[in-house]
């Protein structure tokens, strides 16, 4: 392990442009259950029901209800250290970029955290798929942070656009849906400039997002990779750690 630690610091020194992609494992020490895996979401809930457009036009108070208590569940998490560790690389670092398929927003309140309220660079955070506290209209697309408290008593009572009335939806990616092009296109972007790839915490397998670390590969870039577990990224990892993000990432980017 230590000389993995090494070969990874050694990489990152050397390298002047580096793109970190994290993905639900960086969250689970802060208790954010992760998706996949024995204790995932998925093993006990189906997207098919929860996470997709169908899902929402047939049953809006269901999967109102999910996002509902998934919202203020992660309301109460906080920060780990490796999200701190990663909100000090990137203070550190004006030319690195996080791409996030965490919908939690940890990495900002981390951020805040690490260099106050305003981090005046939150285009270096790239959710690409979206955030659980933002609402989005299904009509008209206005955003709008949401609320924490979500009347799912009747279809009615479910919240409303403040401009065109329309159904207000979470501004979440959900399956079958499209990433927003331009948060992609900058993460795909970062990932083709970067000399290294660091990606904590994430199973690679949901498209297009685990194509960060294989685009940074095939730029000639390195991986390195933070997980307990083996992924379908390890075989493009340079170096691969194999622990918990929350006492790694710290270890890895700040000794
Ligand atoms: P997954 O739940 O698929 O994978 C979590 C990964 O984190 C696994 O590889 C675990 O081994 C690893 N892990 C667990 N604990 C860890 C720890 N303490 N430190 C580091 N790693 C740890 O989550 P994602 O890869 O993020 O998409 O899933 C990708 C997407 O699938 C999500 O963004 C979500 C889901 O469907 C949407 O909702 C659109």
């Amino acid at each position: 392990m230590t000389d993995g630690v090494d070969r990874a610091r050694d990489l990152l020194a050397r390298a002047r442009r580096v793109v970190v992609l994290t993905g639900a494992g960086v969250s689970a020490e802060s208790g954010v259950p992760t998706f996949r895996g024995s204790q995932g979401l998925w093993r006990s809930h189906r997207p098919e029901d929860l996470a997709t457009p169908e899902a929402f036009a047939r049953d809006p108070l269901l999967v109102w209800e999910w996002y509902a208590w998934r919202r203020s569940f992660i309301a109460r998490c906080e920060p780990n250290p490796a999200h701190t560790a990663l909100a000090r690389y990137l203070a550190d670092h004006p030319t690195a970029t996080l791409v996030t398929q965490n919908v939690d927003g940890l990495h900002q309140r981390a951020a805040r955290a690490v260099r106050g309220a305003d981090t005046g660079d939150a285009d270096r955070v790239l959710e690409v798929h979206g955030a659980i506290h933002r609402d989005r209209c299904s009509s008209c697309g206005l955003r709008a942070v949401g609320a924490e408290a979500i009347d799912t008593s009747t279809p009615q009572t479910l919240p409303r656009c403040a401009s065109c009335g329309g159904a207000l939806r979470p501004d979440v990616v959900w399956f079958g849906e499209a990433l927003d092009e331009a948060v992609i296109g900058a993460a795909f972007r970062a990932a083709r400039e970067a000399e290294v790839c660091l990606v904590v915490g994430t199973s690679g397998v949901v498209y297009p997002a685990a194509s960060v670390p294989e685009i940074t590969r095939a730029s000639g870039g390195s991986v390195v990779e933070v997980n307990p577990e083996e992924t379908p990224l390890t075989r493009y990892a340079a170096v691969s750690l194999r622990g918990p993000a929350g006492s790694l990432v710290p270890h890895l980017l700040h000794g």
